[in-house]
């Protein structure tokens, strides 16, 4: 498939161009004031598969952010992969942590990106991982090299937890039916280290609410005699964790599957450098679980953080106050077989079991989400292998990741279909944070590397 590279090559400003006009629209799905921006581009999702070639395409409304379909039906007796990515992005504060506006991408190189790296709110997460595809179909239907069915499902609300997204796929089976679902919003070691990610973690967010005094208090008068819900608050996430930074939540632990010592020494091959990964985030040191090594705490071992915190006076200045309220959002992060509402669960049980008398304390759920593992015997594994082997020049390594995405579990539950996780994007990529970017070789190399796994998938199949 040696047009690929010149199809690349002919096309590559057009391809770049496309995308820096995609990642001009504001689709912050957390905050409904952009919500006309998530419209628009859906819009503009819908108009690039058409000039892609696709068919049926269609702006599905759901109860959330609508979901953008397309297709592309060559066979009805060939196979089918689906597509599915997000066209949403997280919010791009704290603004004046960028070097450029979020919404006005800027081609800039940096290290690890001497071509270059487009810097834009999600040019990495996942507007750029996303539109790789439809740039990797365009090139197959225009040039006869399609050897199967694709559809596309583009979903505006992943950043927010897809919460419409189980009714959608209960309501659309048949529209979605499909061989093997094909995602890149994932990330890979480096750009001379091919990685296929074969785990998710799953989630389980929630918010407490500490209310101690009726009203707030001068904290000289008061001071000593009344709980603080800001020291308490600290006090119990403190005891979150004991000694060996082990959760200390009752039963936590209980379903999760131990990796076993063959699997964390194939793990342990993939290339780490713990000296570079304190450098590049300038920390003194790594801390975690006992008896893992850093890799595996942030790959095989459920977490417990704290996402945020507040209350009381945070503005100029001192005010001497003691607060009535203080609050946190924690995230922790599942293993198989962890299931988020039955840790949500325990976790509310702890944390009111915690609570000392002085105060009342209140659990939110927020979303979800089941952890999920590659079946590296499949046939998906083995052609998506192939792929990156024939344009990497490189077996791919498989590794799992921290990071999650709840509805590939659910397309497991839903469509009874397996998933291959191809990320593009690089650890330093900063997604979800300031200077968020995406290499321009990555760009390239997963429209690229894309045509073979449809190649390697269609001949596996046949065989
Ligand atoms: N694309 C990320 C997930 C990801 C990134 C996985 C890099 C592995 C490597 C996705 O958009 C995301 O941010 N997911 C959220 C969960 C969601 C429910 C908000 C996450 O992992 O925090
Ligand atoms: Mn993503
Ligand atoms: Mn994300």
């Amino acid at each position: 498939m040696i047009q690929i590279k010149n199809y690349i090559t002919e096309n590559k400003e057009r391809f770049l161009n496309e995308l820096i006009e995609l990642l001009k629209i504001p689709s912050i799905s957390a905050d409904p004031a952009y919500s006309k921006d998530v419209i628009t581009t859906a819009k503009f999702v819908e108009k690039s598969l058409q000039e892609a070639g696709c068919e049926n395409t269609e702006i599905c409304e759901t109860k959330g952010h609508p979901v953008v379909y397309g297709e592309k039906i060559i066979d009805k007796s060939l196979p089918t992969i689906l597509v599915y990515g997000h066209y949403d992005v997280q919010p791009p504060d704290p603004m004046e942590l960028w070097d450029s506006p979020p919404f006005e991408p800027v081609i800039k190189t940096t290290e690890l990106h001497p071509e270059g790296a487009i810097f834009a709110r999600g040019s990495c997460d996942d507007k750029g991982q996303m539109y790789m595809h439809v740039k990797a179909v365009e090139f197959m239907i225009k040039n006869n090299e399609l050897p199967c069915n694709v559809k596309f499902m583009i979903e505006g609300e992943e950043e927010v937890g897809s919460d419409s997204l189980a009714d959608f796929l209960e309501d659309n089976k048949e529209k979605l039916s499909n061989d093997i679902i094909l995602i890149s919003d994932t990330g890979m070691i480096a750009n001379d280290v091919p990685s296929i990610t074969t785990g998710l973690r799953g989630l389980s967010y929630v918010e407490v609410e500490v209310t101690g005094p009726n009203r707030d208090l001068h904290s000289g008068i008061y001071g000593g005699a009344v709980p603080n819900p800001i020291n308490v608050l600290s006090k119990m996430i403190a005891s979150l964790h004991d000694e060996d930074n082990h959760i200390t939540i009752k039963n936590f632990y209980n379903k999760v599957v131990e990796v076993s010592a063959e699997e964390r020494a194939e793990m342990a091959k993939a290339p780490f450098n713990l000296e570079d990964y304190k450098k590049a985030l300038d920390i003194g040191d790594v801390q975690g679980e006992k008896g893992y090594t850093t890799s595996e705490r942030y790959s095989i071992r459920p977490t417990l953080d704290v996402n945020g915190i507040w209350g009381g006076y945070t503005g100029e200045g001192a005010k001497t106050v003691i607060a009535s309220k203080a609050y946190a959002k924690i995230s922790m992060r599942l293993v198989p077989h962890q299931e988020p509402d039955e840790i949500t669960e325990l976790f509310t049980k702890h944390f009111e079991s915690i609570a000392p008398k002085g105060v009342k304390v209140k659990v939110t759920p927020h979303h979800g989400g089941l952890p999920y593992v590659t079946n590296m015997d499949s046939l998906g594994y083995k052609a998506a292998a192939k792929a990156y082997e024939a344009t990497f020049g490189k077996t791919p390594i498989p590794e799992r990741t921290g990071g999650s995405i709840p509805i590939v579990a659910l397309f497991e539950q839903v469509l009874e279909s397996k998933t291959i996780l191809m990320g593009f994007g690089l650890d330093s990529d900063a997604i979800h944070s300031p200077n968020e970017h995406f290499g321009v070789w990555n760009y390239l190399k997963g429209i690229e590397t894309i045509p073979y796994f449809y190649k390697y998938f269609v001949e596996l199949h046949k065989a």
